[in-house]
């Protein structure tokens, strides 16, 4: 497997872990579930499972379609991109409290965008790879 692949699935796992706890968290404090929910939700669903679909995707979609992966640096590209984005997004919802009337924070913009991005270049890299002949 590519060492970028074992990468995405690691980050994968440590986003679940930390998804996990601020929902336990947030079982053990209920008042302060509005705080801590877009965190987890992002966690778990642009951290844990988005991240074990890329790691997958990336290595086992090319071995189906019998092809290299179209774009190996747009796959390294999209891993620094998804894992700052998600971090900003993470921090910034923390460090702003939670409250999506604060999403025009600069800091959580850019997250955004990056979190954004890197969805793209998947969805691109992705299809060239498994493009029909
Ligand atoms: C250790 C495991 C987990 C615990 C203890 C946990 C706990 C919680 C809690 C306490 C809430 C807030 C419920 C409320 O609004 O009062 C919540 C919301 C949510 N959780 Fe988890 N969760 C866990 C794992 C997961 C996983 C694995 C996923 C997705 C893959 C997930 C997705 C969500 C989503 C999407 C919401 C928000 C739902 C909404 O908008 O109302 N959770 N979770
Ligand atoms: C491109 C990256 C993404 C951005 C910038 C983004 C942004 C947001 C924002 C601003 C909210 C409202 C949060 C609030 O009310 O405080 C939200 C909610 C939500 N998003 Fe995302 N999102 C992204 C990707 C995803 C993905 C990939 C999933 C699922 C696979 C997802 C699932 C949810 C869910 C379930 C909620 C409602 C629960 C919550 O308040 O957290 N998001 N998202």
């Amino acid at each position: 497997m590519e060492k970028i692949v074992v990468w995405y699935l690691r980050m994968s796992i440590i986003y679940f872990i930390a998804g996990a706890l601020i929902g336990l968290v947030m079982i053990l404090s209920p008042g302060e579930t509005g705080y801590y929910v877009s965190s987890h939700t992002h966690l778990n669903l642009l951290g844990f499972m988005s991240m074990m679909i890329y790691g997958v995707g990336y290595h086992i979609l090319p071995k189906f379609s019998g092809r290299n992966i179209y774009s190996p640096m747009i796959m390294h590209l999209q891993f620094w991109i998804g894992n700052a984005g998600l971090t900003g997004m993470v921090a910034g919802w923390l460090v702003l409290r939670g409250d999506v009337s604060h999403f025009s924070q600069p800091v959580l913009i850019l997250s955004a965008l990056l979190s954004l991005t890197s969805v793209v270049l998947f969805a691109f890299n992705i299809l060239k790879t498994i493009k029909a002949v």
